[in-house]
């Protein structure tokens, strides 16, 4: 008897399976009415009285173990059971749509800008933002006292006023020191824009941010002329903002550039008749740009005998706010995805 308790136990241990049928099939064996333990019972009944004690504990131990095992199975095929419902689910049921992500509008616009002018010839160039003074001011002609350099527009890393100003180390207020960078390392002709974030100490207000991104763009060659810039940026304009954008130059001031000019985009919402986004003056200022400053291409070594060149530069958020008619800068900064949907289309 002592044996066929034992095989008993091993076979309950040994018992596997996850089909809640083939489980209860075992459990009438084992427990069942006619089942095993039931026998076993009858047999305990010619047991020997000395030995009723030892026997009877054993044939309850083989009782708990079954039923544990049993019970275990059972949870665990329900288990299963659900897990594979839930993975099928009901068949009938509409597809749930994948969630897409969207590009943020600042990106968005960004390569727009880019592909606008590579479809003019420009590659696209890249800096560091941690800058020196050397490519952020020095060597596009700001002079030392520039109202600039001051602490109130530039995040300084590090100040080093008593050596000699080369060795200010900061972020960069401008892509323009891509420029200097490329001017370093290319000689004409050159053409590239120059993408990126720039850092200025501004509070932080519906129209101005201290990170914003900037396009900055450079043309070097032999005899280019104002026409060559003023054509280009017609073309930029009336590809940004459509066919019928039309622009007008102001004279304007930058140290790197002689002549200077702002640009002006006539404003694409009310036509150029003036609305309150144009403050009824009909215009939207896009840029600035001008012809880049002998002393610039100097300091890069270029001979401004020889070659002469163009450069320009845009506000990303800026031309953004104009295309979405987005009023409040800080929105880009954010990240509400309720913002960041409306732009799932988008190109
Ligand atoms: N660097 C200027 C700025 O940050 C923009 C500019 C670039 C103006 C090139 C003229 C020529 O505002």
């Amino acid at each position: 008897m002592v044996e066929k308790i034992n095989q008993l136990m091993a076979e309950v241990k040994a018992f596997d399976s996850k089909n809640p049928a083939e489980i209860e099939e075992f459990r009438i064996k084992v427990l069942g009415k006619k089942g095993e333990l039931n026998r076993l019972m009858e047999e305990f009944k010619a047991v020997p009285a000395e030995q009723k004690r030892e026997m009877g504990q054993k044939i309850n131990q083989l009782k708990n173990l079954a039923q544990e095992r049993i019970a275990t199975l059972k949870a665990e095929a329900e288990a299963g059971a659900a897990d594979a419902a839930s993975l099928i689910g009901d068949m009938t049921r509409p597809g749930s749509a994948e969630q897409l992500g969207s590009r943020h509008p600042i990106s968005l616009v960004r390569n727009q800008i880019c592909d606008i002018f590579s479809r003019l010839g420009y590659t696209i160039a890249d800096g560091p933002e941690i800058e020196d003074d050397w490519h952020v001011f020095s060597s596009l002609n700001f002079p030392m006292e520039h109202p600039a350099r001051d602490m109130q527009d530039t995040f300084f890393i590090e100040k080093n006023s008593d050596e000699p100003n080369q060795k200010d180390v900061l972020l960069r207020t401008h892509t323009s020191s891509i420029q200097v960078r490329t001017m370093e390392h290319q000689r004409p002709p050159i053409r590239v824009v120059c993408p990126g974030r720039v850092f200025r100490n501004e509070a932080i207000s519906y129209r101005a941010h201290c990170i914003f991104h900037q396009v900055e763009g450079l043309y070097i060659d032999k005899g280019v002329s104002f026409a060559d810039l003023k054509q280009s940026i017609l073309y930029f304009a009336k590809e940004m903002f459509g066919e019928n954008a039309t622009i007008r130059m102001r004279p304007s001031y930058f140290p790197f550039t002689e002549p200077s000019a702002e640009v002006d985009v006539s404003c694409n919402l009310c036509g150029g008749k003036g609305c309150n986004v144009c403050k009824g003056t009909g215009w939207l200022e896009i840029m600035g740009c001008g012809m880049v400053d002998p002393n610039v291409l100097k300091a890069s070594g270029i001979d401004p005998e020889e070659y002469s060149g163009f450069a320009f530069g845009m506000g990303v958020e800026r031309i953004a706010m104009l295309k979405y008619g987005v009023k409040d800068l800080r929105l880009y900064f954010e990240n509400d995805v309720r913002f960041l949907r409306q732009f799932d289309s988008a190109l």
